[in-house]
């Protein structure tokens, strides 16, 4: 009998195990891994005249295509005082200075004059990308003819970049191609040796899914990173990714996984920027307990006792465009490639792991991050809580962006049908259906979540 009641308490306890664990329809929690621990301050240089990319464009060949820039926003000085924040100049291995693309060309944004490092940047135009190769290639062909020092330190560089500029096609400007980057890289190198070949290796899908760019300080609260929720174990090995665009070998990528715990510790360091105009603290006050009520189980509540529980949000419940983790499933080579890479390997492993639907992210600085969604499909706030007012088509002002501060958001005209550059929801990845949870408040209960939500 009492085998019998054993018997029977382990299959109530399999069975529940079951439900919560493979039910599609409920939300999983992602369990904390280990980091390492590191120094900020150097994490900092680093990331801004590290040469975590040992590759690039001669100089002087840089300085006469993009022209001195006077802004300096980072106060760097020697080579990189003259050159904009988003690119670094560095010592290729062979002694020759080069300038390569940095962190910040889609994590640092220049917002109402003054350089926000961490915040996504959301002006970038990948939608252009079929001409961006042919400059590496035409530097190419005439730095081998002559420069063999120059060509030497440059070759990397080069070669990646010419190979993967048609592939980072995207519809509209203001989304970004890096989930496609990472992918045609991986697919031109060798998992366990990085080495480069010309012919990829895995197939490359047709499509590019657009994404938008999470803010850096969201990181520290989450136990996976990207938007589905794939980065698991040591994040450092995922922050030094990009090294893959230029690596020679696996000793370059020891060296330069050597300083990402300092990266993460100042990733981890910074504070999401206040909301800088007056809020209606009456108003904000109304909304604490609507968001409590209706947002902070999936959110996490905020102030002096926040919770963050992590959570994925299966489709099935959060109904968002799905191309972004479909792809994981339905081209599954470049997860299959990366959990038998070195990225594996030694004493602060990492993996992929894919999940149906998407991490619910922190909310912190929200003001400043839109567009919203993980496509930045919607370009307000208050039109992430009403999804009549998410509309089809809409465009902004690159070159003089506006930014709301009622509603938050970038000010944008609403389009009639397609244009070219607009946003377009009806294309496959950019769609903005879905998160229906705002619907169920009333306009005044809305605005008042609104008004709460520019005090995280
Ligand atoms: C070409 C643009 C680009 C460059 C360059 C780039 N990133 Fe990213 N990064 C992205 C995008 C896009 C995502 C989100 C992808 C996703 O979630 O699907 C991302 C995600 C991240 C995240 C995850 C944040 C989170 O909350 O999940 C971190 C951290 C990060 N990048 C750090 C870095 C560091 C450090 C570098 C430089 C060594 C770098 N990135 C270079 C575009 C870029
Ligand atoms: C069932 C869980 C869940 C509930 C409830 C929920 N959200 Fe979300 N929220 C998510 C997920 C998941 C995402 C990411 C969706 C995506 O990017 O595709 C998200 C995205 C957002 C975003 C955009 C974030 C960004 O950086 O683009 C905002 C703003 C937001 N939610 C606010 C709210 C508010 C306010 C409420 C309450 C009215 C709420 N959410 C209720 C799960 C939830």
């Amino acid at each position: 009998m009492k085998k019998l009641t054993a018997l029977f308490l382990i299959v109530v306890a399999w069975l529940t195990y079951i439900s919560f664990t493979i039910d599609p329809n409920k939300p999983v929690q992602i369990p904390a891994s280990v980091q390492r621990t590191g120094d900020k301050e150097k994490g900092y240089q680093y990331l801004i005249t590290g040469d975590y990319l040992k590759s690039g464009i001669p100089y002087n060949f840089f300085m006469m295509g993009a022209g001195k820039d006077k802004a300096n926003y980072l106060g760097r000085d020697s080579f990189n005082k003259n050159i904009s924040f988003n690119y670094t100049a560095i010592k290729a291995p062979n002694g020759e200075l080069v300038v390569a693309p940095n962190c910040l060309q889609c994590h640092g944004q220049v917002f109402e004059n003054q350089l926000y490092i961490g915040l996504g940047n959301t002006s970038m135009d990948f939608s252009d990308s079929k001409s961006v190769s042919k400059n590496p290639a035409r530097l190419y062909s005439f730095l081998s003819i002559g420069g063999a020092k120059k060509f030497e330190a440059a070759k990397n560089f080069l070669v990646a970049t010419k190979t993967i500029g048609p592939y980072l096609q995207t519809e509209v400007r203001g989304v970004n191609a890096a989930d496609r980057l990472a992918g045609v890289l991986v697919a031109h190198r060798d998992p366990v040796t990085f080495e480069w070949m010309d012919k990829p290796v895995l197939q490359i899908p047709d499509e590019v899914v657009p994404t938008d760019v999470p803010a850096w300080w969201l990181l520290k609260k989450k136990n996976a990173m990207f938007y589905n929720g794939l980065g698991r174990g040591d994040f450092g090995r995922f922050l030094m990714a990009s090294n893959l665009l230029t690596v020679s070998d696996t000793a370059e990528s020891r060296e330069v996984d050597s300083h990402f715990n300092d990266v993460l510790a100042y990733i981890n360091s910074i504070q999401p920027p206040k909301f800088p105009k007056p809020i209606n603290h009456d108003l904000a006050l109304q909304g604490k307990p609507l968001f409590n009520d209706h947002c902070s189980k999936c959110h996490g509540t905020y102030g002096d006792e926040a919770k963050y529980p992590n959570l994925l949000i299966p489709a099935a419940i959060i109904k968002t465009d799905s191309a972004l983790y479909k792809t994981n499933y339905s081209s599954p080579q470049f997860v299959e490639w990366f959990n038998k890479s070195w990225f594996t390997t030694g004493d602060h492993p990492a993996q992929l792991v894919p999940f149906k639907g998407y991490i619910a992210p922190p909310l912190d600085g929200i003001w400043i991050t839109a567009p919203y969604f993980h496509n930045g499909s919607v370009p307000t706030l208050e039109a992430v809580l009403n999804s009549k007012l998410r509309p089809t088509y809409w465009s902004r002002n690159f070159d003089n962006p506006e930014y709301g501060y009622n509603d938050p958001g970038w000010k944008h005209t609403v389009l009639a049908e397609p244009a070219k550059g607009a946003y377009n929801t009806t294309l496959p990845g950019y769609g903005n259906y879905g998160h229906y949870f705002g619907d169920k408040l009333n306009d005044k209960e809305r605005k008042a979540v609104v008004e709460y939500l520019k005090t995280l």
